[in-house]
């Protein structure tokens, strides 16, 4: 489970999408038979509220290893909303609302620690030492910034967009987490990650494993596309069921979601990729397959293949939808779990930081 392309300090392995996967499969199989010792962190951007891409592609995940008895940890990575643009915009509704779509999916702020970035200083304060020990090569080569940069639609990149990688990696360390539930886009991030840790220990800690080299997991889920036909669903491009939505806004939107011309319904993500992404929420949201929900459709054409899919969206939501209700009319108990969360993780990150810091002789 550990690092099988352990390299020197000095040359970072390069991600292996391949080698990922493996140690994912393998740390799977652990948390189905021993989840002790685990200690998962994921974080999100708070930039408003969620989607069921979201839902379906990570926060279920999140709340089943939460539920097989993973320690969990959930940031909200508010100063990562300034990486790839200039304001924050209103980033107490943004935070409202991740906040209130966690609870109500189901993330239970007894047992996970939800916290923020601005809160924790000492986790920070880590990024100091965290960037000596990486290179402007390493940064400028990660895919995954320079595909955010492209989107920005900037021409110069910015320091904090170059460096945030090394942020996340204080994000991972400061309570020395070593499972990443993430998406593929995020895999460099974790490589830079353990890059940081073994450098870490190599360089200051005098070999002693102090920060562990985290592992990735990767979500069995699939992708879901936006309702408009594009590759990803987007709040900004519109094309999107959000949890918070109604029934009724539910059923508008997926109404309005583009299909083909074609009466008799099949599962074919490659030919039909409209048609198919309806199926795989309706099995996403029945625990079905699409196969299944295609043949039970047959030819009764996408009308009947939209209402299907709203209706069992709806109803699988429900619950959440009611909890989110609930949740809504208390904002003062949603800020009391962050600041209980940002309490925990203050605690946590102090110690790890007093530790770096006698690692470095700077005890004063
Ligand atoms: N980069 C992640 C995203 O854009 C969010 C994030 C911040 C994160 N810190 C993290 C994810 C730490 C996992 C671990 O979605």
């Amino acid at each position: 489970m550990t690092a099988t392309h352990r390299t020197d300090a000095s040359t970072p392995a390069p991600t292996s999408y391949d080698t990922a996967q493996q140690r994912s499969d393998a740390i799977w199989r652990k948390i189905s038979s021993d989840p002790a010792g685990l200690r998962m962190l994921t974080g999100d951007r708070p930039t408003g509220a969620l989607h069921i891409g979201h839902y379906f592609g990570s926060l279920r995940n999140r709340v089943r290893l939460q539920e097989l008895g993973v320690e969990s940890w959930v940031l909200v990575a508010d100063y990562q909303v300034i990486t790839d643009r200039d304001v924050v915009g209103d980033i107490q509704g943004s935070v409202r609302e991740l906040l209130t779509d966690y609870l109500a999916v189901g993330i239970d702020p007894e047992r996970a620690t939800i916290f923020c970035h601005s809160a924790v200083p000492a986790l920070n304060q880590l990024m100091l030492p965290f960037l000596s020990l990486v290179t402007q090569p390493e940064l400028e080569r990660n895919p995954t910034v320079k595909a955010e940069l492209a989107a920005a639609g900037k021409s110069a990149m910015g320091g904090l967009l170059l460096t945030y990688p090394v942020h996340q990696a204080a994000d991972i360390l400061f309570c020395h987490g070593n499972l990443v539930p993430v998406g593929k886009d995020q895999l460099p991030h974790i490589e830079q990650t353990r890059v940081v840790a073994r450098r870490f220990n190599e360089r200051f800690a005098g070999g002693e494993e102090y920060f562990p080299e985290p592992d990735a997991l990767l979500s069995e889920s699939p992708t879901i596309l936006g309702l408009d036909g594009g590759s990803k669903m987007s709040k900004s491009l519109g094309n999107t069921v959000m949890l918070r939505m109604s029934p009724e806004e539910t059923l508008k939107k997926i109404k309005k979601a583009k299909t083909d011309a074609e009466r008799r319904i099949t599962f074919d993500p490659e030919g039909r990729p409209e048609v198919s992404n309806l199926l795989t929420i309706a099995a996403q949201a029945t625990g079905r397959t699409p196969e299944d929900i295609a043949a039970e459709i047959g030819d009764g054409g996408s009308g009947t293949l939209k209402i299907f899919t709203a209706e069992a969206l709806n109803e699988h939501l429900a619950p959440i939808r009611a909890r989110r209700a609930e949740l809504e009319q208390d904002p003062g108990y949603l800020l009391g779990v962050l600041r209980a969360g940002n309490e925990r993780a203050n605690a946590v990150a102090d110690e790890t930081l007093a530790r770096v810091r006698e690692f470095m002789g700077m005890v004063y």
